[in-house]
């Protein structure tokens, strides 16, 4: 197991390019299921989750083909049955479910194990495909699903406790395109994400309208075919160096291969703290630079297009040494708090409590051997590492590795002292 060491104090500066989006690229790789043709798919991270993706729909019987960033699967002949060995590594993996019963009439998949950010249903997939036709029967850990006289369309809710679900709407998206008749899905999840799968979707064929709103309409295809797609870029990623250009540069850095339409609520946020941000003309590159009177303020999660659960560690790691009071609320996670104990090893000042963590900002923290909980909260000891006071060794690297390409080149690229090494606990 890698860990990496950080040597706190440097002052970033420089531009490094953003990677093509692990949470797009999941679902897409998936949707390659529902055609025999050869789809090619263009920036692909180069991250475990993706590999696990691309193990499983070889599993399945897919040809993959992978270089530098692209993607090549043709779904000729294959299987309905998902492996538990490797649908167990990640949850994302129940976004084959969709595509396998829409092609095949039926699919076997594990349920997806627990997850450390918290409870994670998938009572709203299950919920999606069965009002379009199909059957679902729960044994010894799997799922069965049979659409023995096909999927048919239908008008379905998918708003849960927690408001709409990004996979869920994903799962039932891709069932619904080789449906009979036409799906309206309601209360649906509208991230950037969501967006580039329909976009792909249609490219192969399919006639999906209102991605991107609450409510999609999806009139069932007969069949699908081949395509060529270029993944958006990472928007996590993206505000994942922002917030590092914010804390841990002096003139700023350049963050290049941006969705600016898509970094609305990291940018506000970021600004609304008192740090300059800095579109270029074709709003593909970005210059962060730190304020000079750097304040706190409060963060409230929501679903697109608010502030992403999947940046709330990394600006919690931000107000850790940002002067005043910051409170920063989950409501998609409430249980995702599991960096603020590690930050709190690091000198920091965090009380949590039912879904909310208080933050007084401390003038400096201190390094300290860390264990990283998950992708993102890994990501918020890193950037609170590249901050503090000494070297900090951050254990249990392959949470990060799950979906930041190559960080560590990275950080080095931008002036950071980190290293990768072997042998954490
Ligand atoms: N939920 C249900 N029932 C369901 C599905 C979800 O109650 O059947 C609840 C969840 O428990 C949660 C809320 O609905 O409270 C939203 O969860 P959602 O289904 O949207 O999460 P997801 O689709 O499984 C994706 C991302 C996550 C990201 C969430 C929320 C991928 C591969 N994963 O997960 O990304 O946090 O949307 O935006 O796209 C990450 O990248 O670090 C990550 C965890």
């Amino acid at each position: 197991m890698d860990k990496l060491i950080v040597h706190g104090g440097s002052t970033l500066a420089g531009s490094i390019n953003i990677s093509g989006s692990k949470n797009a690229s999941l679902p897409i790789l998936a949707a390659a299921l529902l055609t025999d043709q050869q789809v090619i798919i263009e920036r692909v991270p180069d991250v475990s989750d993706t590999n696990y993706m691309l193990q499983i729909l070889s599993a399945l019987g897919c040809e993959v083909e992978r270089y530098s960033g692209t993607v090549k699967i043709t779904a000729a002949k294959i299987i309905p049955d998902a492996p538990y060995e490797l649908v167990r590594k990640m949850r994302a993996s129940i976004c084959v479910m969709g595509p396998l019963v829409a092609r095949l009439g039926r699919a076997t998949v594990s349920i997806p194990g627990g997850c450390v950010i918290g409870d994670r249903p998938i009572d709203l997939h299950l919920k999606g495909l069965s009002a379009i036709g199909a059957e679902i029967d729960n044994q010894s850990g799997n799922m069965n699903i049979e659409a023995p006289k096909g999927l048919t369309g239908c008008e379905v809710d998918l708003r849960g406790k927690h408001g709409p679900t990004v996979l869920g709407t994903d799962n039932l998206m891709m069932a619904a395109v080789l449906a009979e008749g036409t799906t309206i899905i309601e209360s649906a999840a509208c991230e950037p994400e969501v967006v580039d799968l329909a976009d792909f979707l249609n490219s192969m064929g399919a006639k999906i309208e209102g991605a991107g709103t609450r409510r999609i309409t999806i009139e069932g295809v007969r069949s699908l075919g081949g395509t060529r797609h270029t993944v958006i870029p990472d928007r996590i990623e993206a505000g994942t160096f922002m917030v590092a250009g914010a804390m841990a540069s002096h003139d700023g850095i350049t963050i290049h291969r941006v969705r600016k339409d898509h970094l609305s609520p990291a940018i506000e946020k970021l600004e609304e703290g008192g740090h300059l941000v800095e579109f270029f003309n074709d709003g593909k590159s970005v210059r962060v630079t730190p304020g000079e009177a750097p304040q706190g303020c409060n963060i409230t999660t929501t679903p697109h297009p608010g502030f992403p659960t999947d940046m709330q560690a990394q600006f919690t790691a931000m107000f850790a040494t940002t002067p005043g009071i910051s409170v920063v609320e989950d409501t998609i996670f409430p249980h995702r708090f599991m960096h603020c104990a590690e930050l709190v090893r690091m000198g920091a000042n965090i009380k949590t409590d039912h879904g909310t963590a208080i933050i007084s900002g401390v003038e400096q923290l201190s390094a300290a051997p860390v264990m990283a909980s998950d992708l993102r909260a890994s990501a918020a000891l890193v950037l609170a590492a590249l901050k503090a006071k000494g070297t900090t060794e951050i254990n249990r690297l392959y949470h990060i590795d799950r979906g930041y390409e190559h960080i560590d080149e990275k950080l080095l690229l931008l002036g950071a002292k980190v290293e990768r090494a072997q042998g954490s606990i």
